[in-house]
């Protein structure tokens, strides 16, 4: 396994941060590196705020779902899909006047535009984290900044075609690791398919949500297997954070395509 690889295999979420700052010239490594990550043509359809000012971070730390850890963690990315540079570079180029002389219908950006710069910000993310840990820094995604539009829109100004698709907190970790182990994956063949979309047979899901994961079938547990889809549900899909977050992309979604201003 080389460098790189042996750098993806061992990284692990972190939540845990050390005292010691992440330095200047380790933010610069970490943002560079995002700003190489592949784009949609070429467009850079995203925006990265450093999210300096502590009392931003206490206040992220309660608006995504209260978790006191992001505003202990040394450096705080704020990923936007962001349309919005383009929208005014188009006006300023006049280049909807001149489309419409060629034919060309004038547009703004809808929900297609907006799924693309979030590949996008998405993807400079994942690019800064993998950065982030061959640097010895950990981090962790929090996908919460999608809820409570209205308090993230005003915290951090953000114009119309933008959207706060992930957030990512950045430290040192703590002592050596808080788990010794990663984390458990589906088995391959539940995730990598071939030439078309094969279902999950139903008799598969006992061993597909089995703890330990790819056990053979008469190992496993079917109750403790139910039990964990169970847990899923009510915890990460049923749940009040679940619910908020559906009600505020919907609103986001509303901004972007006109339906509310
Ligand atoms: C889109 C996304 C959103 C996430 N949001 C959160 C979050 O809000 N809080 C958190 O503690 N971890 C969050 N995580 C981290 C996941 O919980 C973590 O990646 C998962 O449990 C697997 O663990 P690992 O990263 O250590 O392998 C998020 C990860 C992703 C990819």
């Amino acid at each position: 396994m080389n460098q790189t690889l042996r750098i993806i295999h061992h990284r692990r979420s972190t939540r845990k941060y050390a005292a010691t700052p992440i330095t200047s010239e380790e933010k610069d490594a970490i943002l560079q590196a995002a700003l190489r990550a592949p784009t949609a043509g070429n467009m850079m359809l995203y925006t990265i705020i450093e999210v300096e000012d502590q009392a931003l971070k206490d206040r992220l730390s309660v608006s995504c779902d209260n978790q006191p850890f992001i505003a202990s963690a040394s450096y705080v990315l704020l990923f936007l899909a962001d349309y919005q540079r383009w929208v005014e570079a188009f006006n300023w180029s006049d280049a909807p006047r001149l489309a419409m002389e060629q034919g060309l219908q004038p547009r703004l950006p809808q929900e297609g535009d907006l799924l693309l710069a979030c590949c996008d910000a998405l993807i400079a993310a994942q690019t800064a984290v993998i950065a982030a840990e061959s640097l010895g820094i950990g981090s962790c995604y929090i996908g919460d900044i999608m809820e409570n539009y209205e308090v993230h829109r005003e915290m951090f100004r953000l114009p119309r075609f933008t959207f706060p698709v992930t957030l990512l907190c950045f430290g040192k970790p703590y002592a050596e690791r808080e788990h010794p182990g990663l984390t458990r994956r589906f088995g391959r063949n539940i995730i990598v398919h071939r030439d078309h979309y094969t279902p999950v047979d139903a008799d598969a899901f006992p061993a597909m949500l089995s703890r330990a994961g790819q056990q053979s079938p008469d190992e496993v547990d079917v109750e403790a297997a139910r039990k964990m889809a169970q847990g899923i549900y009510t915890r990460k899909f049923v749940s009040a954070f679940s619910v908020e977050m559906t009600r505020s992309v919907k609103r986001w979604m509303e901004i972007w395509t006109g339906a509310e201003d």
